[in-house]
């Protein structure tokens, strides 16, 4: 194997087609992100045979402009990475049916990549005084846990979400309080000009040994105060203030006490709702006050994109890691523990 690897990475797996080419020794040579919010936001959520199309639609170009940004001709890749699960089944299909027929035409291999563990390992990507072991803080749209990161490939989940992701609860509470699909960042964006108030959430969880969290809770208490308050549009601020304070609260809790079951003095940020400046705030406030290091990846890395999945693929060639054979297969369900 020579020196320089040149890494593809795709990611279809939901509502974002990412392309990504990684050059090891260089960094990050290009990185094309497509969104498709405004397809999804007028069916208020991810309409996935849409997902699927659109995907389709757009993975060509979206190829096309890495190469170009890379300032590489095709023949210079050596491996195609792809997202291979957890996600929607039709478009984990699209990106690993455009990897595979890609590198059996150019003769190169392959590699199937897990979604979170991508959003994971990117922080190392970011900063290159991280190392294993560390504590993650996975917290996206689909998933929330706290993960005991060992080493590449060797995760061991400490506690998850019993309901919700934080990312669900976000976008559902969100679109109780009017806004538009995803709700997440709007949501926050919202709760800025909220301020404390007599809106108090539950804190869910809090109360029970272990490091298992639930948001499902907090979803409904938001639709029963807002039943009580007829919707009144001068209160949905202090709504959203009062939620997302509870939502951070209950992660910042779990995290510390991970942090303190473990000793680990390492904790990494991923997922898209790592993007949530309260949430960071929050987290830098706990880091100096238990004296551990906190890392969270740039915005761009914490929602998907093809980077993460380039990135991890380049470190999973360099293990030697690589698939030849022409069958694809996509895993809609994957635990990160199968790794
Ligand atoms: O990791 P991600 O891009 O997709 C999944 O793999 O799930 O995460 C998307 C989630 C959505 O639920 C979105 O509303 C949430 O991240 N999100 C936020 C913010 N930005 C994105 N949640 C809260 N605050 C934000 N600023
Ligand atoms: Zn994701």
């Amino acid at each position: 194997m020579n020196s320089i690897m040149r890494v593809l990475g795709i990611e279809t797996s939901c509502d974002e087609t990412g392309v990504a080419i990684y050059e090891t020794g260089k960094g990050l040579l290009s990185d094309q992100l497509h969104s498709q919010i405004q397809l999804h936001s007028q069916y208020g959520g991810v309409v996935p045979e849409l997902a699927s199309r659109d995907h389709i639609k757009k993975i060509n170009k979206l190829t096309e402009a890495a190469l170009e940004e890379a300032k590489l001709s095709i023949n210079q890749l050596d491996a195609v990475a792809y997202t291979a699960g957890p996600g929607l089944v039709g478009s984990l299909m699209v990106g690993a049916s455009f990897a595979k027929g890609l590198g059996f035409s150019l003769g190169i291999p392959t590699l199937a990549i897990h979604h979170l563990e991508a959003h994971l390992i990117v922080p190392l990507l970011e900063d290159p005084t991280l190392s294993f072991p560390f504590i993650a803080l996975l917290v996206s749209g689909g998933h929330t846990a706290l993960i005991d990161v060992k080493d590449l490939g060797v995760y061991s989940i400490l506690g998850e979400t019993l309901d919700d992701a934080v990312g669900e609860a976000f976008d559902k509470t969100a679109k109780l309080l009017g806004l538009p699909y995803p709700g997440g960042a709007a949501l926050a964006q919202l709760a800025k000009e909220g301020k404390a108030s007599n809106y108090q959430f539950p804190r869910p969880m809090m109360n029970r040994k272990g490091l298992d969290l639930s948001f499902s809770g907090l979803k409904t208490h938001a639709a029963n105060v807002l039943k009580r308050i007829n919707y009144s549009a001068s209160q949905l601020p202090d709504i959203a203030y009062a939620f997302q304070e509870a939502a951070v609260e209950a992660l910042i809790t779990k995290a510390k006490r991970a942090l303190q079951q473990t000793g680990s003095t390492k904790l990494v940020v991923a997922g898209g709702v790592g993007a949530n400046e309260r949430l960071r705030e929050r987290l830098k406030e706990m880091s100096l006050d238990i004296g551990i290091q906190t890392y969270f990846p740039r915005q761009a890395y914490c929602t998907d994109n093809g980077a993460m999945v380039a990135f991890l693929g380049s470190l999973r060639l360099a293990r030697g890691e690589k698939d030849d054979s022409l069958a694809i297969t996509v895993r809609p369900r994957w635990s990160l523990e199968e790794l």
